[in-house]
């Protein structure tokens, strides 16, 4: 599944497939400015890091068309305002910063182009970011798959597939390099409350792919776990401190405990761009804290009493200890992870 983000030449747009509405509808966002990109970020219509960060890549590109076609005469300052803007739409995933300051930084290298220039050029990078991050998943399955055994079954949380990348996925990156070698694996999707990651994503694209799943509610991992039906878990990644403390999905940290607790191998499946050498560690991580209506409601449908404040924490920190490997393009990162990682960006 690579459909899911295209540049439309003919709209000279960002066209998304709308999450929100997956799996009973396809439906699709346009974005032609940087409020549209900004938008589809913050609500989710795209959404897991790796996508996000590709989404911000061309959001540079469509924020210098915006600057252009408004002839601003002070145009850096007025570019460099709305790129910053795209970089803290949400918080917690660092690839959208690492889009945006990727972006920055080939713009450095060139100081002397005018901004219609600068619109070309970028535009091309993105289509580059967009690929390789492709490439990059390919790389991140190579990597894992040795270690998922004929007959697994993989529980994972969230969605870190196809859908939240430019393609082919994170952790599911692993089981779909292990499914191609001809190893038979099947996966368990934990429902991922509230936005339902899990039971509508990762469900849907791994049904596409004829890839077994089965949805669990998120409260029957223990149980699932304490009956032997789940063999590793692999889950993705919005942030990894430089000492391996991960950041993803909010009720990540829940699973990592009880596979410790049950003796299941606990992975983190993640590209480099997704380690953030600069937060030492996961104490330090933005926690994105959403609106309490993903939690009020499921659909249109209101189940708590009015007036009754809930929790929204988007996403938990799984501290190193916890996880047997970082599964990345460049191979397994496995403890001392702060060696690990500061050897990685030397
Ligand atoms: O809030 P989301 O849906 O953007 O959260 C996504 C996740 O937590 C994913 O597991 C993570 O971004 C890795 S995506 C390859």
């Amino acid at each position: 599944m690579t459909e899911h983000i295209q540049y439309s030449p003919e709209k000279d747009a960002l066209v998304l497939l709308d999450q929100r509405y997956l799996p009973t509808r396809e439906e699709w966002y346009v974005c032609k400015n940087v409020k549209d990109i900004c938008e589809a970020l913050v609500v989710m219509v795209v959404r897991g890091a790796p996508a996000i960060g590709v989404t911000a890549a061309y959001g540079c590109y469509l924020a210098a068309r915006e600057v252009s076609r408004a002839g601003v005469a002070d145009w850096k300052p007025a570019l460099t305002a709305k790129l910053e803007q795209i970089a803290s739409a949400r918080p917690t995933a660092v690839n959208l910063r690492w889009a945006v300051r990727l972006m920055q930084a080939e713009w450095a290298k060139h100081p002397e182009f005018s901004l219609d220039e600068l619109c070309v050029f970028w535009l091309a990078k993105a289509k580059v970011v967009h690929a390789e991050d492709i490439e990059t998943c390919k790389a991140i399955g190579a990597s894992g798959a040795d270690l998922l055994s004929d007959g697994d079954t993989v529980m994972t949380h969230c969605n870190a597939g196809a859908l939240a990348t430019a393609g082919y996925g994170t952790a599911l990156a692993p089981i779909r390099a292990a499914v191609e070698q001809g190893k038979k694996i099947s996966v368990i999707a934990n429902e991922t409350r509230p936005f339902l990651q899990g039971a509508r994503l990762t469900a849907y694209e791994l049904y596409r792919d004829g890839i077994p799943v089965k949805v669990a509610c998120d409260n029957a991992c223990a149980l699932l776990m304490q009956r032997g039906l789940v063999q590793k878990v692999i889950v993705g990644a919005d942030r990894i401190a430089a000492n391996g403390d991960a950041a993803n999905k909010i009720g990540t940290f829940g699973v990592a405990l009880l596979a410790h607790e049950f003796g299941i191998p606990f992975y983190v499946a993640a590209p480099v761009s997704t380690i953030d050498p600069e937060t030492a560690d996961g104490s330090l991580i933005p926690i994105e804290d959403r609106t309490p209506r993903e939690v009020t409601h499921v659909g249109n449908t209101q189940i708590t009493p009015d007036g009754v404040g809930v929790f929204n924490y988007a996403f938990d920190v799984t501290p190193n200890r916890l996880i047997h490997g970082i599964i990345t393009e460049r191979g397994v990162l496995t403890t001392p992870y702060t060696e690990a990682i500061a050897k990685l960006f030397k």
